[in-house]
């Protein structure tokens, strides 16, 4: 069973990271699918994030990084993938991802999403959340892969003395 995993990526945190690993267990390939999203200002170029996620996943041999525009659903009928995945983090999360995928379900009725509850430890996490710290040169080496902090750190303005 293919499960493609769609998002904006921007970046990759620990949090998504969680959810690919378990799910490059359970399914026999997973897709991690970066929406090309022209309405929203994303810090790093979808080829940036490509790259970023590609390192991130390097020691999964059965998952797969690609970039989409348009419908998720379209995308996955065009990779074959029956699953459609997500995380859940905490109650808030909820309301919008049923949202998406009932609405999913009525663009394509052969294609169930799937949620993976988010590890504790990564529950509080979330991109925008890393950005805001590292743009004040805050500690995010525990909520991202170290070549994603580098990159937040080159894109970011100066350092706040933490001290
Ligand atoms: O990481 P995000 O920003 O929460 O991901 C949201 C995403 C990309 C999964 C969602 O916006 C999406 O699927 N966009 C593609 C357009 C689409 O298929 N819309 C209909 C389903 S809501």
């Amino acid at each position: 069973m293919i499960a493609l995993y769609p998002g904006s990526f921007d970046p990759l945190t620990y949090g998504h990271l969680d959810v690919i690993e378990r799910a490059a267990y359970l399914f026999e390939r997973v897709i991690v699918a970066v929406l090309r999203n022209p309405s929203k200002t994303p810090l790093f170029t979808v080829e940036e994030r490509l790259n970023q996620i590609h390192r991130a996943v390097q020691h999964l041999k059965n998952v797969d990084v690609d970039a989409f525009s348009g419908l998720t659903v379209t995308f996955a009928r065009k990779k074959e993938a029956s699953v459609l995945l997500r995380g859940l983090r905490v109650v808030s999360d909820f309301e919008l991802e049923l949202q998406m995928a009932q609405t999913n379900k009525t663009l394509a009725a052969e294609i169930e999403t799937i949620f993976l509850s988010t590890s504790t430890e990564h529950s509080f996490l979330s991109s925008s959340l890393v950005k805001g710290i590292a743009a004040v040169g805050g500690p995010i080496s525990h909520m991202v892969p170290q070549h994603i902090e580098q990159a937040l750190r080159e894109r970011s303005g100066p350092k706040e003395d933490m001290h």
